[in-house]
Protein backbone atom coordinates (compact mmCIF):
# COMPACT_ATOMS: atom_id res chain seq x y z
CA UNK A 1 0.00 0.00 0.00
CA UNK A 2 1.87 2.98 -1.14
CA UNK A 3 2.58 5.69 1.85
CA UNK A 4 0.10 8.90 1.95
CA UNK A 5 3.94 10.93 2.00
CA UNK A 6 6.22 12.60 0.02
CA UNK A 7 9.83 13.20 0.18
CA UNK A 8 11.55 16.38 -0.23
CA UNK A 9 15.08 16.31 -1.12
CA UNK A 10 16.85 20.06 -0.23
CA UNK A 11 19.53 20.04 -2.39
CA UNK A 12 21.16 22.76 -0.35
CA UNK A 13 21.87 20.50 2.57
CA UNK A 14 21.11 16.89 0.98
CA UNK A 15 18.79 16.01 3.57
CA UNK A 16 15.62 14.33 2.52
CA UNK A 17 12.80 15.23 4.37
CA UNK A 18 9.22 13.01 4.50
CA UNK A 19 5.73 15.07 4.89
CA UNK A 20 2.58 13.53 5.24
CA UNK A 21 0.05 13.91 2.06
CA UNK A 22 -3.79 14.89 3.80
CA UNK A 23 -6.43 15.18 0.92
CA UNK A 24 -4.51 16.49 -1.61
CA UNK A 25 -2.30 18.85 0.47
CA UNK A 26 0.63 19.21 2.59
CA UNK A 27 0.42 21.44 5.67
CA UNK A 28 2.63 24.62 4.28
CA UNK A 29 3.81 24.09 8.99
CA UNK A 30 5.73 21.36 7.75
CA UNK A 31 7.82 22.79 5.49
CA UNK A 32 9.47 24.82 8.14
CA UNK A 33 11.61 22.09 9.47
CA UNK A 34 13.32 22.74 5.81
CA UNK A 35 16.30 24.57 6.90
CA UNK A 36 20.24 25.55 5.87
CA UNK A 37 21.08 25.86 9.61
CA UNK A 38 20.26 26.70 12.87
CA UNK A 39 18.97 30.33 11.64
CA UNK A 40 17.29 29.53 8.82
CA UNK A 41 13.78 30.16 9.64
CA UNK A 42 12.78 27.46 7.64
CA UNK A 43 10.69 26.82 4.14
CA UNK A 44 7.59 28.62 2.98
CA UNK A 45 5.57 29.05 0.23
CA UNK A 46 4.89 31.64 -1.60
CA UNK A 47 1.37 31.95 -3.62
CA UNK A 48 -0.07 35.64 -4.46
CA UNK A 49 -3.64 35.31 -4.76
CA UNK A 50 -3.69 31.89 -3.18
CA UNK A 51 -3.77 30.11 -6.61
CA UNK A 52 -3.11 27.07 -5.28
CA UNK A 53 -3.48 27.31 -1.75
CA UNK A 54 -6.28 26.08 0.74
CA UNK A 55 -6.55 28.06 3.49
CA UNK A 56 -9.45 26.23 5.09
CA UNK A 57 -11.33 22.87 5.68
CA UNK A 58 -14.66 23.16 4.33
CA UNK A 59 -17.95 21.18 4.33
CA UNK A 60 -20.77 23.87 2.61
CA UNK A 61 -19.80 24.01 -1.40
CA UNK A 62 -17.93 21.44 -3.49
CA UNK A 63 -16.49 22.88 -7.13
CA UNK A 64 -14.95 20.56 -9.64
CA UNK A 65 -13.97 23.90 -12.37
CA UNK A 66 -12.96 21.03 -14.82
CA UNK A 67 -16.13 18.69 -14.66
CA UNK A 68 -18.31 21.90 -14.32
CA UNK A 69 -19.76 20.84 -10.86
CA UNK A 70 -21.06 22.86 -8.19
CA UNK A 71 -23.11 21.35 -5.37
CA UNK A 72 -24.63 22.95 -2.14
CA UNK A 73 -24.03 20.58 0.94
CA UNK A 74 -23.80 17.60 -1.59
CA UNK A 75 -26.58 18.27 -3.61
CA UNK A 76 -26.22 19.62 -7.66
CA UNK A 77 -26.96 23.36 -8.20
CA UNK A 78 -28.89 22.09 -11.35
CA UNK A 79 -31.31 20.05 -9.20
CA UNK A 80 -31.43 22.76 -6.38
CA UNK A 81 -32.13 25.71 -9.17
CA UNK A 82 -35.51 23.62 -10.48
CA UNK A 83 -36.72 21.64 -7.31
CA UNK A 84 -35.77 23.88 -4.41
CA UNK A 85 -36.44 28.02 -3.25
CA UNK A 86 -34.05 30.23 -2.32
CA UNK A 87 -34.91 30.36 2.08
CA UNK A 88 -34.78 26.50 1.20
CA UNK A 89 -30.86 26.50 0.21
CA UNK A 90 -30.13 28.90 2.83
CA UNK A 91 -31.27 26.49 5.43
CA UNK A 92 -29.70 24.07 3.35
CA UNK A 93 -26.13 26.09 3.24
CA UNK A 94 -26.51 27.04 7.04
CA UNK A 95 -27.40 23.90 8.49
CA UNK A 96 -26.14 21.27 6.32
CA UNK A 97 -29.24 19.53 5.40
CA UNK A 98 -32.50 20.14 3.45
CA UNK A 99 -35.83 21.37 6.26
CA UNK A 100 -38.07 19.57 7.05
CA UNK A 101 -41.66 21.11 6.24
CA UNK A 102 -41.99 22.42 10.25
CA UNK A 103 -37.91 23.13 10.30
CA UNK A 104 -38.61 25.13 7.17
CA UNK A 105 -41.67 27.00 8.01
CA UNK A 106 -39.99 28.25 11.28
CA UNK A 107 -37.03 29.55 9.28
CA UNK A 108 -39.02 31.59 7.04
CA UNK A 109 -41.21 33.17 9.93
CA UNK A 110 -37.41 33.87 11.45
CA UNK A 111 -36.45 35.43 8.79
CA UNK A 112 -39.93 37.43 7.96
CA UNK A 113 -40.11 38.55 11.16
CA UNK A 114 -36.40 40.58 11.66
CA UNK A 115 -36.58 42.06 7.84
CA UNK A 116 -36.92 45.75 9.50
CA UNK A 117 -34.00 47.80 10.27
CA UNK A 118 -33.94 50.40 13.22
CA UNK A 119 -35.64 53.25 12.48
CA UNK A 120 -32.07 55.21 12.15
CA UNK A 121 -30.36 53.10 9.81
CA UNK A 122 -32.09 55.68 7.12
CA UNK A 123 -29.91 58.09 8.72
CA UNK A 124 -26.99 56.81 7.32
CA UNK A 125 -28.73 56.11 3.86
CA UNK A 126 -29.92 59.22 4.24
CA UNK A 127 -26.12 60.69 4.49
CA UNK A 128 -25.39 59.69 0.81
CA UNK A 129 -25.37 61.97 -2.21
CA UNK A 130 -28.08 60.65 -4.01
CA UNK A 131 -26.20 59.32 -7.07
CA UNK A 132 -23.77 57.21 -4.61
CA UNK A 133 -23.22 53.68 -5.70
CA UNK A 134 -25.51 51.56 -3.74
CA UNK A 135 -22.86 49.02 -3.16
CA UNK A 136 -21.17 51.98 -0.94
CA UNK A 137 -24.41 52.41 0.48
CA UNK A 138 -25.19 48.88 1.34
CA UNK A 139 -21.69 48.16 2.58
CA UNK A 140 -22.01 51.36 4.96
CA UNK A 141 -25.20 50.45 6.22
CA UNK A 142 -24.42 46.20 6.71
CA UNK A 143 -21.57 47.65 8.92
CA UNK A 144 -23.59 50.02 10.89
CA UNK A 145 -25.75 47.31 12.25
CA UNK A 146 -22.48 46.35 14.00
CA UNK A 147 -23.63 49.05 16.17
CA UNK A 148 -27.41 48.16 16.93
CA UNK A 149 -26.38 44.57 18.17
CA UNK A 150 -23.47 44.92 20.58
CA UNK A 151 -24.18 41.28 21.90
CA UNK A 152 -23.09 40.06 18.38
CA UNK A 153 -19.40 40.39 19.55
CA UNK A 154 -19.94 36.99 21.40
CA UNK A 155 -19.28 35.05 18.39
CA UNK A 156 -18.36 31.67 20.22
CA UNK A 157 -22.19 31.87 21.58
CA UNK A 158 -24.21 29.50 19.17
CA UNK A 159 -27.46 30.90 19.79
CA UNK A 160 -26.06 34.57 19.56
CA UNK A 161 -24.01 33.40 16.23
CA UNK A 162 -27.52 32.31 14.96
CA UNK A 163 -29.95 35.44 15.50
CA UNK A 164 -26.92 37.60 13.83
CA UNK A 165 -27.21 35.64 10.77
CA UNK A 166 -30.60 35.56 10.71
CA UNK A 167 -30.55 39.11 10.74
CA UNK A 168 -28.00 39.76 8.51
CA UNK A 169 -29.95 37.53 6.07
CA UNK A 170 -33.61 38.80 6.46
CA UNK A 171 -32.13 42.56 6.91
CA UNK A 172 -29.94 42.73 3.36
CA UNK A 173 -32.89 42.59 0.85
CA UNK A 174 -34.24 45.56 3.04
CA UNK A 175 -30.86 47.68 2.91
CA UNK A 176 -30.78 47.24 -0.24
CA UNK A 177 -33.72 48.46 -1.59
CA UNK A 178 -33.13 51.24 0.76
CA UNK A 179 -30.51 52.22 -1.52
CA UNK A 180 -31.87 51.76 -4.31
CA UNK A 181 -35.23 53.88 -3.23
CA UNK A 182 -32.62 56.56 -1.89
CA UNK A 183 -30.91 56.64 -5.13
CA UNK A 184 -34.51 57.47 -7.17
CA UNK A 185 -35.46 59.83 -4.57
CA UNK A 186 -38.31 57.38 -3.80
CA UNK A 187 -39.72 56.91 -0.26
CA UNK A 188 -38.57 53.94 1.76
CA UNK A 189 -41.11 50.83 1.17
CA UNK A 190 -40.84 48.75 4.37
CA UNK A 191 -41.19 45.25 4.03
CA UNK A 192 -44.51 43.39 3.63
CA UNK A 193 -44.76 39.95 6.01
CA UNK A 194 -47.48 38.85 4.04
CA UNK A 195 -44.74 38.41 0.56
CA UNK A 196 -42.23 35.92 -0.12
CA UNK A 197 -38.78 36.91 0.34
CA UNK A 198 -38.17 37.78 -3.40
CA UNK A 199 -41.68 39.37 -3.55
CA UNK A 200 -40.53 41.36 -0.27
CA UNK A 201 -37.61 42.82 -1.96
CA UNK A 202 -39.28 43.46 -5.33
CA UNK A 203 -42.11 45.40 -3.73
CA UNK A 204 -39.49 47.35 -1.25
CA UNK A 205 -37.91 47.75 -4.75
CA UNK A 206 -40.82 48.64 -7.45
CA UNK A 207 -43.95 49.58 -5.42
CA UNK A 208 -44.73 53.24 -5.68
CA UNK A 209 -48.99 54.50 -5.13
CA UNK A 210 -50.51 51.39 -5.45
CA UNK A 211 -51.64 49.60 -1.87
CA UNK A 212 -50.45 45.98 -3.20
CA UNK A 213 -47.47 45.54 -5.47
CA UNK A 214 -48.48 42.96 -7.78
CA UNK A 215 -45.10 40.70 -8.10
CA UNK A 216 -45.26 38.57 -11.61
CA UNK A 217 -44.66 35.01 -10.56
CA UNK A 218 -42.49 34.20 -13.40
CA UNK A 219 -40.26 36.93 -12.56
CA UNK A 220 -40.60 36.25 -8.37
CA UNK A 221 -39.26 32.77 -9.59
CA UNK A 222 -36.49 34.16 -12.06
CA UNK A 223 -35.25 35.75 -8.57
CA UNK A 224 -35.57 32.96 -6.92
CA UNK A 225 -33.79 31.34 -8.91
CA UNK A 226 -30.83 33.59 -9.22
CA UNK A 227 -30.49 33.81 -5.50
CA UNK A 228 -30.30 29.97 -5.40
CA UNK A 229 -27.43 29.68 -7.97
CA UNK A 230 -25.37 32.49 -6.31
CA UNK A 231 -25.96 31.85 -2.51
CA UNK A 232 -22.03 30.30 -1.97
CA UNK A 233 -19.35 29.33 -4.09
CA UNK A 234 -16.99 27.81 -2.04
CA UNK A 235 -13.58 30.32 -0.85
CA UNK A 236 -14.35 33.24 -3.75
CA UNK A 237 -12.35 36.34 -3.23
CA UNK A 238 -15.94 38.12 -0.89
CA UNK A 239 -16.07 34.77 1.06
CA UNK A 240 -12.25 34.25 1.71
CA UNK A 241 -12.26 38.38 2.64
CA UNK A 242 -15.78 37.75 5.58
CA UNK A 243 -13.43 34.58 6.59
CA UNK A 244 -10.34 36.81 7.37
CA UNK A 245 -11.72 39.58 8.84
CA UNK A 246 -13.80 37.22 10.78
CA UNK A 247 -11.05 35.80 11.73
CA UNK A 248 -10.00 38.27 14.32
CA UNK A 249 -13.72 37.38 16.63
CA UNK A 250 -14.95 40.80 14.85
CA UNK A 251 -18.89 40.58 14.42
CA UNK A 252 -20.47 39.15 12.20
CA UNK A 253 -21.74 42.68 10.55
CA UNK A 254 -18.23 43.92 10.45
CA UNK A 255 -16.72 40.25 8.40
CA UNK A 256 -19.82 40.37 5.74
CA UNK A 257 -18.52 44.31 5.17
CA UNK A 258 -15.59 42.97 4.41
CA UNK A 259 -17.78 40.63 1.85
CA UNK A 260 -19.86 43.21 0.64
CA UNK A 261 -16.98 45.52 0.11
CA UNK A 262 -14.48 42.50 -1.73
CA UNK A 263 -17.77 42.13 -3.99
CA UNK A 264 -18.14 45.29 -5.38
CA UNK A 265 -15.05 44.97 -7.22
CA UNK A 266 -15.42 44.51 -11.04
CA UNK A 267 -13.43 41.11 -11.35
CA UNK A 268 -15.90 39.69 -9.03
CA UNK A 269 -18.92 40.97 -8.24
CA UNK A 270 -19.01 43.62 -10.75
CA UNK A 271 -18.84 42.09 -12.94
CA UNK A 272 -22.57 41.54 -14.14
CA UNK A 273 -22.30 45.43 -13.96
CA UNK A 274 -19.36 45.47 -16.50
CA UNK A 275 -21.00 42.96 -18.58
CA UNK A 276 -23.59 45.36 -19.35
CA UNK A 277 -21.38 48.15 -19.87
CA UNK A 278 -19.09 46.01 -22.80
CA UNK A 279 -22.44 45.06 -24.29
CA UNK A 280 -23.60 48.60 -24.72
CA UNK A 281 -20.20 49.77 -25.57
CA UNK A 282 -20.13 47.07 -28.54
CA UNK A 283 -23.56 48.43 -29.51
CA UNK A 284 -24.28 46.45 -31.91
CA UNK A 285 -23.53 42.83 -33.84
CA UNK A 286 -21.21 44.74 -36.35
CA UNK A 287 -19.09 45.83 -33.67
CA UNK A 288 -18.56 42.55 -31.83
CA UNK A 289 -15.65 40.76 -34.78
CA UNK A 290 -13.36 44.51 -33.71
CA UNK A 291 -14.37 44.32 -30.03
CA UNK A 292 -13.10 40.82 -29.92
CA UNK A 293 -9.69 41.71 -32.19
CA UNK A 294 -8.89 44.51 -29.15
CA UNK A 295 -10.08 41.89 -26.81
CA UNK A 296 -7.33 39.13 -28.66
CA UNK A 297 -4.48 41.98 -28.61
CA UNK A 298 -4.95 42.80 -24.84
CA UNK A 299 -5.90 46.23 -25.75
CA UNK A 300 -6.79 46.76 -22.30
CA UNK A 301 -9.91 45.44 -22.14
CA UNK A 302 -11.42 41.83 -21.38
CA UNK A 303 -14.47 40.10 -22.01
CA UNK A 304 -16.40 40.31 -19.21
CA UNK A 305 -18.57 37.46 -18.06
CA UNK A 306 -15.76 35.38 -19.53
CA UNK A 307 -13.33 33.10 -17.55
CA UNK A 308 -12.97 31.79 -13.76
CA UNK A 309 -10.21 30.81 -11.61
CA UNK A 310 -12.05 27.67 -11.01
CA UNK A 311 -14.10 26.53 -13.83
CA UNK A 312 -11.57 25.70 -16.77
CA UNK A 313 -14.68 24.36 -18.41
CA UNK A 314 -18.80 25.90 -18.35
CA UNK A 315 -19.45 27.28 -15.31
CA UNK A 316 -23.19 25.25 -13.97
CA UNK A 317 -24.84 28.38 -13.13
CA UNK A 318 -24.50 29.92 -16.55
CA UNK A 319 -26.42 27.26 -17.82
CA UNK A 320 -29.14 27.40 -15.73
CA UNK A 321 -29.16 30.94 -16.16
CA UNK A 322 -29.53 31.13 -19.99
CA UNK A 323 -33.28 29.05 -19.56
CA UNK A 324 -34.02 31.33 -16.84
CA UNK A 325 -33.05 34.51 -19.39
CA UNK A 326 -35.42 32.83 -22.11
CA UNK A 327 -38.19 32.57 -19.23
CA UNK A 328 -37.84 36.41 -17.78
CA UNK A 329 -37.57 37.69 -21.68
CA UNK A 330 -40.83 35.88 -22.83
CA UNK A 331 -42.55 38.24 -19.89
CA UNK A 332 -40.36 41.29 -20.51
CA UNK A 333 -39.63 41.13 -24.13
CA UNK A 334 -36.02 39.95 -25.25
CA UNK A 335 -33.56 42.10 -24.45
CA UNK A 336 -31.72 43.92 -27.57
CA UNK A 337 -28.27 43.53 -26.15
CA UNK A 338 -29.09 39.72 -25.78
CA UNK A 339 -27.92 39.36 -29.71
CA UNK A 340 -24.81 40.48 -29.28
CA UNK A 341 -24.37 38.30 -25.90
CA UNK A 342 -25.39 35.46 -28.16
CA UNK A 343 -22.73 36.52 -30.82
CA UNK A 344 -19.48 37.12 -28.56
CA UNK A 345 -19.90 33.55 -27.19
CA UNK A 346 -20.67 31.70 -30.26
CA UNK A 347 -17.08 33.58 -31.52
CA UNK A 348 -15.47 32.66 -28.34
CA UNK A 349 -16.44 29.38 -27.73
CA UNK A 350 -14.56 28.55 -31.04
CA UNK A 351 -11.82 31.18 -30.78
CA UNK A 352 -8.04 29.76 -30.29
CA UNK A 353 -7.58 33.02 -27.87
CA UNK A 354 -10.23 31.95 -25.49
CA UNK A 355 -10.54 28.18 -26.25
CA UNK A 356 -6.70 27.84 -25.19
CA UNK A 357 -7.67 29.85 -22.08
CA UNK A 358 -10.29 27.98 -20.99
CA UNK A 359 -12.48 30.94 -20.98
CA UNK A 360 -16.14 30.47 -21.04
CA UNK A 361 -18.99 32.10 -20.07
CA UNK A 362 -19.53 32.74 -15.96
CA UNK A 363 -22.75 33.36 -13.76
CA UNK A 364 -21.97 36.73 -14.83
CA UNK A 365 -22.49 36.81 -18.25
CA UNK A 366 -26.32 36.36 -18.59
CA UNK A 367 -27.35 37.19 -15.31
CA UNK A 368 -26.79 41.17 -16.11
CA UNK A 369 -29.09 40.98 -19.09
CA UNK A 370 -31.99 39.22 -16.81
CA UNK A 371 -31.66 41.69 -14.59
CA UNK A 372 -32.03 44.55 -16.73
CA UNK A 373 -35.08 43.09 -18.75
CA UNK A 374 -36.27 43.30 -15.03
CA UNK A 375 -35.48 46.43 -14.92
CA UNK A 376 -32.98 46.98 -12.45
CA UNK A 377 -30.02 50.09 -13.04
CA UNK A 378 -26.73 48.44 -13.93
CA UNK A 379 -25.77 49.99 -10.12
CA UNK A 380 -27.64 47.76 -8.53
CA UNK A 381 -26.37 44.31 -10.02
CA UNK A 382 -23.40 43.63 -7.25
CA UNK A 383 -26.55 44.20 -4.73
CA UNK A 384 -28.76 41.68 -6.39
CA UNK A 385 -25.45 39.58 -5.90
CA UNK A 386 -24.76 40.54 -2.49
CA UNK A 387 -28.34 39.64 -0.87
CA UNK A 388 -28.34 35.71 -1.60
CA UNK A 389 -24.44 35.14 -0.96
CA UNK A 390 -25.09 36.78 2.05
CA UNK A 391 -26.37 33.34 3.32
CA UNK A 392 -22.55 31.91 2.01
CA UNK A 393 -20.79 34.16 3.96
CA UNK A 394 -22.31 33.99 7.16
CA UNK A 395 -22.23 30.33 7.03
CA UNK A 396 -18.51 30.29 5.93
CA UNK A 397 -17.49 32.81 8.52
CA UNK A 398 -19.97 30.53 11.20
CA UNK A 399 -17.74 27.20 9.60
CA UNK A 400 -14.46 29.49 10.39
CA UNK A 401 -15.28 30.35 13.44
CA UNK A 402 -16.45 27.06 14.95
CA UNK A 403 -13.01 25.03 13.11
CA UNK A 404 -10.56 24.28 15.75
CA UNK A 405 -7.44 24.31 13.63
CA UNK A 406 -8.27 28.10 12.74
CA UNK A 407 -6.61 31.30 13.70
CA UNK A 408 -6.18 34.99 13.54
CA UNK A 409 -5.45 35.10 9.76
CA UNK A 410 -2.07 36.45 9.20
CA UNK A 411 -0.15 35.30 6.25
CA UNK A 412 3.98 35.83 5.77
CA UNK A 413 5.50 37.76 3.00
CA UNK A 414 8.60 37.91 1.28
CA UNK A 415 10.51 40.91 2.38
CA UNK A 416 11.96 42.70 -0.76
CA UNK A 417 12.51 45.88 0.51
CA UNK A 418 15.86 48.26 1.56
CA UNK A 419 17.98 46.10 3.83
CA UNK A 420 18.81 47.71 7.42
CA UNK A 421 20.19 51.70 6.94
CA UNK A 422 20.66 54.69 9.67
CA UNK A 423 17.95 57.52 9.65
CA UNK A 424 19.67 60.61 7.35
CA UNK A 425 18.52 64.33 8.46
CA UNK A 426 16.81 66.67 6.56
CA UNK A 427 19.40 68.60 5.95
CA UNK A 428 21.96 66.08 4.36
CA UNK A 429 19.02 64.77 1.55
CA UNK A 430 19.83 64.41 -1.72
C1 LIG B 1 -17.36 35.69 -10.15
O1 LIG B 1 -14.44 32.99 -7.41
C2 LIG B 1 -15.70 32.87 -7.60
O2 LIG B 1 -16.30 31.89 -7.30
C3 LIG B 1 -16.36 34.09 -8.13
C4 LIG B 1 -17.81 33.88 -8.55
C5 LIG B 1 -18.65 33.64 -7.36
O3 LIG B 1 -19.74 33.07 -7.51
O4 LIG B 1 -18.28 34.09 -6.28
O5 LIG B 1 -17.91 32.78 -9.44
C6 LIG B 1 -18.36 35.10 -9.27
O6 LIG B 1 -16.68 36.56 -9.69
C7 LIG B 1 -17.18 35.18 -11.57
C8 LIG B 1 -16.03 35.93 -12.34
C9 LIG B 1 -16.57 37.30 -12.75
N1 LIG B 1 -15.49 38.13 -13.35
C10 LIG B 1 -15.48 38.41 -14.64
O7 LIG B 1 -16.25 37.94 -15.49
C11 LIG B 1 -14.39 39.41 -15.05
C12 LIG B 1 -13.68 38.89 -16.33
N2 LIG B 1 -12.96 37.66 -15.99
C13 LIG B 1 -11.55 37.82 -15.64
O8 LIG B 1 -11.21 38.97 -14.96
C14 LIG B 1 -10.91 36.53 -15.13
O9 LIG B 1 -11.34 35.51 -15.93
C15 LIG B 1 -11.12 36.13 -13.69
C16 LIG B 1 -10.68 37.19 -12.76
C17 LIG B 1 -12.54 35.78 -13.43
C18 LIG B 1 -10.28 34.88 -13.43
O10 LIG B 1 -9.00 35.23 -13.73
P1 LIG B 1 -7.77 34.18 -13.45
O11 LIG B 1 -8.26 32.82 -13.22
O12 LIG B 1 -6.91 34.79 -12.43
O13 LIG B 1 -7.13 34.09 -14.82
P2 LIG B 1 -6.04 35.10 -15.32
O14 LIG B 1 -6.48 36.50 -14.99
O15 LIG B 1 -4.73 34.63 -14.83
O16 LIG B 1 -6.17 34.92 -16.89
C19 LIG B 1 -5.53 33.84 -17.54
C20 LIG B 1 -5.39 34.33 -19.00
C21 LIG B 1 -4.71 35.67 -19.11
O17 LIG B 1 -4.18 35.73 -20.43
P3 LIG B 1 -2.55 35.64 -20.59
O18 LIG B 1 -1.96 36.70 -19.69
O19 LIG B 1 -2.22 34.24 -20.15
O20 LIG B 1 -2.29 35.90 -22.05
O21 LIG B 1 -6.70 34.53 -19.55
C22 LIG B 1 -6.87 35.89 -19.87
C23 LIG B 1 -5.84 36.65 -19.06
O22 LIG B 1 -5.52 37.88 -19.72
N3 LIG B 1 -8.22 36.22 -19.44
C24 LIG B 1 -9.08 36.88 -20.20
C25 LIG B 1 -10.27 36.93 -19.46
N4 LIG B 1 -10.08 36.31 -18.28
C26 LIG B 1 -8.80 35.88 -18.28
N5 LIG B 1 -8.95 37.43 -21.43
C27 LIG B 1 -10.06 38.04 -21.92
N6 LIG B 1 -11.24 38.13 -21.25
C28 LIG B 1 -11.38 37.58 -20.03
N7 LIG B 1 -12.54 37.67 -19.40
Amino acid sequence: MAKETISITDNRTGKTYELPVEQGCIRAMDLRQIKTGADDFGLMTYDPAFLNTANCKSAITFIDGDKGILEYRGYPIEQLAEKSSYLEVAYLVMHGELPTKAQYDDFVHRITVHTFVHENVKGFMDGFRYDAHPMSMLASTVAALSGFYPEAKNVKDKATRRIQMIRLLAKMPTLAAFSYRHSQGLPYIYPDNDLSYCANFLNMMKRIGESKYKVNPVLERALDVLFILHADHEQNCSTTATRAVGSSEVDPYSAVTAGVTALYGPLHGGANEAVLRMLREIGSMKNVPEFIKRVKNGEGTKLMGFGHRVYKSYDPRAKVIKRTADEVFEVTGKNPLLEIALELERIALQDDYFMQRKLYPNVDFYSGLIYEAMGFPVDMFPVLFAIPRTVGWVSQWEEMITDNEQKIARPRQIYTGQTRRDYIPVEKRA
